[in-house]
C-alpha cells in the first residue's frame, strides 16, 4: 500500500501514549458525506445559511430539516473497518497499560459504535439543546416528529431545541478543548485521519502535537494543510489502511 508500512507500526508498536484526530473522511467509507471536496456537503449548501446561530434564528425549520436529514442518513450508516480498527487498537493498547484516545470533529456516533469513546469537538449529531433552559439530551428520534407539519421540537421547559452542533462563529466547549490539547501534548504518535484540517480551532492540535514532539501520521488520499507537518503520509482511504497501519502489538 505505502512503503511506509513496517515503518509507521514500528512507531506505532513503541508508542506509549496514541491519539487519533479524525474528521470527516473516515466515515467517508460508510456513506456520510465529507464537507469539503467532490461531493461534499459545503458545494451544496452555504454553511451560514444552515450551520449558524444567524441560520436558525432566520429559519428554523430549514436549519432542523437539514440536521433531520444528516441525522437520517448517520442513522442508516455503519461503522466501516477504519473505526473498527481504531476502536481495536485502543482497547488493545489500553489493555496493555498504554494510552490510546480518539479526539473527533465529526457529529456523527460512528466512533462509539464501533466501541470506542471519543471527545467530540464540534458537538454531536444525536443530542438536542434547549434554546431556552440549555439543557441537553440524547435524542435519536429521525425524522423528527412534527417537522413535516412546520413544528419545531421542544423541551420539556417549553424552550426550542436546537441540535447540539458547534456552528460557525460559535465557540468550541472549553472542556472538550482541553481535553483534546492535553491529550495531544502528551501523545507519542498522532493519527491525523479523514481531515482537511482547515477549520480551526480544531486544526491547531497538528502543530500542536509536532511542537510537543509527537510523530504525526497522516491517512488521507489527498494532500491537506497538515500534511507538510507529518512524518508519513498514507495517502489511501482509511477504511482500507487503518486496518493494516494498526495490526500491531505494543512493543
Ligand atoms: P472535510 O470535508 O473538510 O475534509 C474531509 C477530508 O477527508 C478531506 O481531506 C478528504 O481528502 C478526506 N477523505 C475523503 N475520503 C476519505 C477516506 N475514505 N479516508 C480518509 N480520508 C478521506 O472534513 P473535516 O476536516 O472533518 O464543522 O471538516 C472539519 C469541519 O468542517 C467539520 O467538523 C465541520 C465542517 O464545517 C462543523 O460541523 C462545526
Amino acid at each position: 500500500m505505502v512503503p511506509d508500512v513496517s515503518l509507521i507500526r514500528a512507531a506505532v508498536a513503541r508508542a506509549h501514549r496514541v491519539v487519533f484526530f479524525t474528521g470527516a473522511g473516515v466515515s467517508a467509507e460508510s456513506g456520510v458525506a465529507t464537507f469539503r471536496g467532490a461531493g461534499g456537503l459545503w458545494e451544496a449548501y452555504r454553511p451560514e445559511e444552515l450551520a449558524s446561530p444567524s441560520a436558525f434564528r432566520a429559519d428554523p425549520l430549514l436549519v432542523w430539516r437539514f440536521y433531520d436529514h444528516r441525522r437520517q442518513k448517520a442513522l442508516q450508516a455503519h461503522p466501516n473497518p477504519g473505526h473498527h480498527a481504531i476502536a481495536a487498537f485502543v482497547a488493545r493498547w489500553r489493555a496493555a497499560g498504554r494510552s490510546a484516545a480518539i479526539v473527533t470533529q465529526n457529529v456523527d456516533d460512528l466512533h462509539e459504535r464501533a466501541g470506542a469513546d471519543a471527545v467530540h469537538l464540534h458537538g454531536r449529531l444525536f443530542e438536542v439543546r434547549c434554546t431556552g433552559c440549555g439543557r441537553v439530551t440524547a435524542d435519536r428520534r429521525a425524522p423528527m416528529p412534527g417537522l413535516d407539519g412546520g413544528s419545531l421540537p421542544e423541551c420539556v421547559c417549553g424552550g426550542v431545541l436546537r441540535p447540539n452542533i458547534v456552528w460557525f462563529g460559535e465557540h468550541l466547549d472549553p472542556r472538550d478543548l482541553e481535553a483534546a490539547y492535553g491529550l495531544v501534548s502528551k501523545a507519542d504518535v498522532l493519527f491525523v485521519v479523514g481531515t482537511s484540517a482547515v477549520v480551526w480551532p480544531a486544526a491547531g492540535l497538528v502543530p500542536h502535537a509536532r511542537r510537543a514532539g509527537a510523530t504525526i501520521i497522516e491517512v488521507n488520499p489527498e494532500d491537506t494543510d497538515a500534511s507538510d507537518q507529518c512524518a508519513f503520509t498514507v495517502r489511501a482511504p482509511s477504511g482500507q489502511a487503518l486496518p493494516v497501519l494498526l495490526d500491531v502489538e505494543p512493543a
